[in-house]
């Protein structure tokens, strides 16, 4: 293990086509500030970056969505992520962008180094154009019938009904999702980086040399590795984004995945002139903080660009985690299906700790996890309510009665107050060790801990009872639960740095080192502040409150989610002209028996009177019809249904869900009249 000097941590720079929500800070953003505080904390030398992922295809499609330019998409949200951040005291060195000049500067310096050195394949393939758009489509852009399942809604990379990975020239019919246009193949030329040429690399660099990082990353590394890496596209034919930096690339631009990791890079450029030294020197450790559909970028794409490139360090660790889910369903930004960061302030106002300890305590660290507003409620009212905030009151309260507000001096120490003590020492070591192994959620409960034996302490010495038979021995006790409460102002910042600070304040002490959260640094005499309440009950009116707003979401999604079928191909008017429609009336009807969808009905088409079998039993009851006008199909070659002759088909209309109803004259018509 080398020894590090410092550290260069990066979190992933979000996309700014939409607001930052829960699963954002549970995954990547809450994680990381967790790491830093406690660097810092622990006087670490540290840089940590992050910022606006500007470029990309859905960044565009938005634009010309909403009849506004790339630029303004990135502008507003890259503004609301920002502030959300910052409200939630993600303590970032720098929240960059990567539609800045230094940014554009040093991609394409980079992309530059790369191609002079011969580093690149230079490549002409056949790619879908779209002429209404007049632009190539990246695969997920195209749509068309699946050649494996005949799936009409089938995407260029994949169909999500049976599940082939495709490629868009196996798609039946192609279409451009964005025009609805057909396309056309064309010759493009692109510039690929060769990855099989970094496979032997690779493989060693991961699979021998960093079999510690989390097993999620490791095993989605090996299958890579394993299945054989090859050539990857860093460029397309796109008008945003940075462009290419060589001669005859007009119209092309960096792979917004090219571009946006050396944003961490151009980030740090921003904050320090030694940049080079936290992104070169080899005791530097370098930590990218990411979600799991982000690791294959950040584990073989990434360090692949920087070997290549050759002079920068790669990254010790890339403790990326699962995804998180809200009350058991994907959280979606199309479906809305999500808590953002600016409502929830909106409801909650200051308490941003309150969801940064509910998601560190359900953080998805080695699988998927679910939010419930519940859960948010139970964790707040008996841990945070209960324990934390109730013993840290407890101690203030009756310092306040007892000793107005003076710190009281510490007599001789039993056995019983020696092991609480230890245990501030025990807490800050295990946090510490549990943090820097990326183990948020388990360092929390180490911080919970401390809490309850705080509360513990305090129940089991009854300082309110002991107050009148020994009142020396509850100046030791009271000494001791504040010592645990200057403990807890700095072990629990990492985690929960507003509460922290408001910890300090109500001790009145200056805020105090990680080394010396266990040095008893609250002397007798020092005043402390007035008792506060640090958290508040969330009552179940407010928990309803939220879980109406998803409930509303949901019922909003199932109304768009229903799709109209779409046009079937064109007919002449000949081939229409052969079906002979009749207007008819239902004579009798009766279920057809061990069927639960058809009818029998006897009809009167004015022709004659014949049978035909109807699927239509879930909709309408037998006597109901009698007398009913319809229209029917009287051409359609005969078919047996359940032993019965189907002479025709009656015409129906069918809702998006299924349902039937008939296609009746608006008023009473000639039995016979035929539809043209
Ligand atoms: O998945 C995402 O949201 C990407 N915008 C992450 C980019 S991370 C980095 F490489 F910049
Ligand atoms: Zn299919």
């Amino acid at each position: 293990m080398p020894d590090f000097k410092r550290y260069m941590v990066t979190s992933a720079l979000p996309y700014a086509n939409g607001p930052v929500h829960i699963g954002h800070l549970a995954g990547v953003y809450i994680p990381s500030d967790i790491y830093v505080r406690y660097l810092r904390l622990t006087e670490k030398d540290v840089k940590w970056v992050c910022g606006s992922d500007e470029h990309g295809v859905p960044i565009t499609l938005k634009a010309k969505k909403e009849g506004i330019s790339p630029q303004e998409v990135v502008d507003r949200y890259h503004n609301i992520i920002k502030k959300s951040f910052k409200e939630f005291g993600i303590s970032v060195d720098i929240y960059s962008r990567t539609s800045n000049k230094i940014h554009h500067e040093t991609a394409s310096e980079f992309f530059k180094k790369l191609y002079d050195e011969g580093k690149f394949i230079e490549q002409t393939t056949k790619q879908y154009f779209d002429t209404i758009e007049n632009q190539f489509l990246a695969d997920r852009y195209i749509k068309g019938t699946c050649p494996k399942c005949g799936n009409d809604d089938a995407y260029g990379d994949q169909c999500e009904k049976c599940g082939s990975t495709l490629s868009p020239e196996e798609l039946i019919n192609p279409k451009s999702t964005i025009s609805g246009g057909t396309l056309e193949l064309k010759d493009t030329k692109h510039w690929y980086l060769p990855l099989d040429k970094h496979e032997a690399f690779l493989k060693k660099w991961i699979l021998e040399d960093h079999k510690e990082w989390k097993t999620n990353v490791y095993g989605q590394c090996k299958s890579w590795l394993d299945a054989g890496l090859q050539a990857r596209a860093v460029s397309r034919d796109l008008d945003w984004g940075v462009p290419v930096p060589v001669e005859n690339s007009e119209g092309k631009v960096l792979y917004v995945w090219f571009d946006a990791p050396i944003g961490y890079i151009s980030a740090t450029k921003e904050i320090t002139a030694d940049w080079e030294t936290y992104w070169k020197n080899p005791e530097t450790k370098l930590v990218h903080f990411i979600g799991k559909d982000n690791i294959v970028f950040h584990c073989i794409i990434f360090p692949a660009m920087l070997k290549a490139e050759g002079s920068y360090i790669l990254p010790d660790n890339v403790p990326a985690n699962a995804f998180l889910n809200l009350e058991n369903d994907k959280i979606s930004t199309s479906r809305n299906w999500a808590v953002w960061l600016h409502e929830y302030l909106e409801d909650f106002k200051d308490k941003q700790d309150v969801l940064r300890y509910v998601l560190t305590a359900i953080a998805p660290e080695s699988k998927d996890s679910d939010f419930t507003w519940k859960d948010f409620q139970e964790r707040n009212n008996s841990e945070l309510v209960n324990i934390f905030g109730n013993f840290i009151n407890r101690t203030l309260v009756l310092t306040k009665k007892y000793y107005n507000k003076v710190v009281p001096q510490i007599g001789i120490l039993n056995a019983e107050d020696k092991t609480v003590l230890n245990e501030i020492s025990k807490t800050k070591d295990t946090i510490g060790e549990l943090i820097e192994n990326y183990k948020f959620r388990e360092s929390l409960k180490e911080l919970m801990n401390l809490a309850r034996t705080g509360n513990k302490y305090l129940a089991d010495t009854e300082p309110w009872h002991l107050i009148k038979t020994n009142p020396e021995r509850v100046k030791t006790v009271l000494n001791i639960a504040l010592q645990i409460t200057a403990g807890l102002s700095v072990l629990s910042e990492p985690f929960m740095p507003f509460t922290a600070e408001k910890i300090v304040n109500l001790l009145n002490i200056e805020k105090i080192k990680w080394e010396d959260a266990d040095k008893n640094s609250l002397v007798p005499g020092h005043i402390i502040n007035e008792p506060e309440l640090l958290f508040d009950k969330i009552e179940d009116s407010e928990i309803e409150f939220q879980i109406n707003k998803l409930l509303k979401t949901k019922e909003a999604n199932k109304k768009d989610s229903i799709q109209l079928k779409p046009i079937k191909e064109i007919v002449s008017f000949d081939d229409f002209q052969k079906l002979d429609i009749r207007t008819a009336t239902i004579k009798a009807a009766e279920k057809v028996a061990k069927t639960t969808k058809l009818l029998k009905l006897t009809l009167d088409t004015g022709i004659d009177i014949r049978t035909v079998v109807s699927g239509i039993a879930e909709f309408y009851k037998p006597e109901e019809i009698i007398g009913k006008q319809v229209q029917v199909l009287v051409n359609l070659a005969p078919r047996n249904l359940k032993g019965i002759t189907s002479e025709g088909m009656i015409l129906m209309a069918e809702n998006p869900e299924g349902k039937l109803c008939f296609v009746s004259p608006e008023k009473e018509f000639e039995n016979g009249s035929s539809v043209s």
